[in-house]
């Protein structure tokens, strides 16, 4: 479909910001965790180092566990809390030290920490031989890392496990996360950075398409003018009827929010409706009088000469439902179908209260033109019955105004108001 350039680059900054989100969502996403995975061990690799502070203090084996064993382990895990609690980026608030058999040996709870001791042990713990194992707990509006750390003697034979409550201090996690998150930062710049310098690029390698694309749209709007109005000339000797009747229909159509895909079938539709017309006999398409019953027939095959002549060419393909279905009537008392209601497509009956109202109001070789109030008596007399009622009475409410503008219009100004119309409707494509 063709485009404007203005349409283009309004199309390309949306693809291109679009394109740059969704990447920077991918890509700034799979940052984003790494970073906080770094994070994460960054916390747990303090946890460890400052858990491993306990490790020397202990018994090599304990051995058997008495009373004596559990309060002197109590007592150097109270003077640990209390030592490393003066550390500026975090510390143990709770301790605790179990052995090979997971079996708790002694704690120690630094006073005040009593609600979170009973939350990680709500939450359970698990012990892992070889590493340290975590969970994260934002209890009482703190972070608290709950570890356990694997214990070895410096010959490294297991003794047991170091289980904890760790503070980290908001000062030193934001510290943590800022320098994580740099890293996120810097990709998403990057991202926006590569969008911004596409966008030149893309716009000026596209500079000529946009120009073929107008061109073609020139193009194939005059075929359509040109077909319609070679038809015209030979009926009426004027190509106004086409023009004045394309733009009624386009108000119509306007006023009840036809799609934009419609409005564009309607508009190639209402200057092809009597393409066919080519096919029919001098002798009964110019003829003054009224026509014979055969004479009528032969006129009525205008509709499907139409149809044949754009059945040829995909760009016109979508003009048929006007082409087929300017005939049929309301109550299916229409040509060539008989098509009667909802049955006759929408842009057909549109186009029918266009054309019968432009062919009364319209001074002929044989009939002057009738005046508004006559014209419009006619046709309310035909609404149901022709007429679509609902899209007759849309019309009726537009009609006087319409009158007004198109009798004072000369061809030429008919004929550029319908080219900036008729452009307008084929530019604006989504
Ligand atoms: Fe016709």
């Amino acid at each position: 479909m063709p485009v404007t350039g203005h349409y283009f680059k309004r199309t390309l900054v949306k693809r291109l910001v679009f394109g740059s989100l969704v990447v920077t969502l991918l890509l700034g996403g799979f940052v984003l965790w790494d970073d906080l995975e770094r994070v994460d061990d960054a916390i747990i690799g303090v946890t460890q180092v400052e858990a491993e502070q306990v490790s020397p203090r202990l018994p090599v084996e304990f051995g058997a566990i008495d009373d004596q064993v559990r309060n002197s382990v109590r007592s150097m895990l109270a003077s640990f809390l209390t030592e490393r609690a003066q550390q500026a980026d975090g510390h143990f608030i709770i301790a605790e030290i179990y052995d090979l058999d997971q079996h708790s040996i002694a704690d120690s709870v630094m006073p005040g920490a009593e609600s979170i001791d009973k939350a990680i042990d709500a939450a359970g713990h698990r012990f892992s031989h070889r590493r340290v194992w975590y969970a994260k707990h934002l209890i009482d509006g703190q972070l608290v890392i709950h570890v356990t750390v694997p214990l070895f003697t410096k010959a490294g034979t297991a003794q047991g496990w170091f289980e904890g409550a760790f503070i980290q201090s908001w000062p030193a996690l934001a510290r943590i996360a800022l320098s994580g998150l740099r890293s996120s930062a810097l990709v998403l710049i990057a991202i926006f950075a590569t969008t911004a310098l596409l966008y030149p690029v893309m716009a000026s390698l596209s500079a000529g398409l946009i120009q073929r694309s107008q061109a073609l749209l020139d193009a194939n709007l005059g075929t359509l003018e040109a077909l319609g109005g070679a038809v015209a000339k030979r009926d009426s000797d004027t190509s106004s009827h086409n023009y004045r009747v394309t733009l009624t229909a386009m108000r119509i159509a306007k006023a009840i929010g036809l799609s934009d895909q419609s409005f564009r079938a309607l508009i190639k539709g209402a200057f092809l409706h009597d393409v066919g017309k080519v096919a029919i006999p001098d002798a009964i398409l110019l003829k003054p009088g009224r026509l014979t019953p055969d004479e009528f027939t032969v006129m009525k095959t205008h509709v499907s000469h139409g149809l044949d002549v754009i059945s040829h060419q995909d760009w016109l393909a979508d003009a048929a439902p006007v082409v087929g279905g300017h005939h049929e009537k309301f109550d299916g008392s229409g040509y060539p179908r008989g098509a009667k209601g909802e049955d006759i497509p929408l842009i057909a009956r549109i186009f029918a209260i266009a054309d019968v109202f432009d062919a009364l109001t319209s001074q002929r070789p044989y009939k002057s033109a009738l005046p508004l109030e006559e014209a419009l008596a006619i046709m309310i007399d035909g609404r149901g019955s022709h007429f679509d009622p609902v899209l007759l009475d849309v019309f009726l409410g537009l009609a006087p105004q319409l009158h007004v503008e198109s009798a004072n219009r000369e061809e030429v100004a008919l004929v550029d108001d319908l080219r900036m119309a008729t452009k307008a409707a084929f530019v604006e494509t989504v």
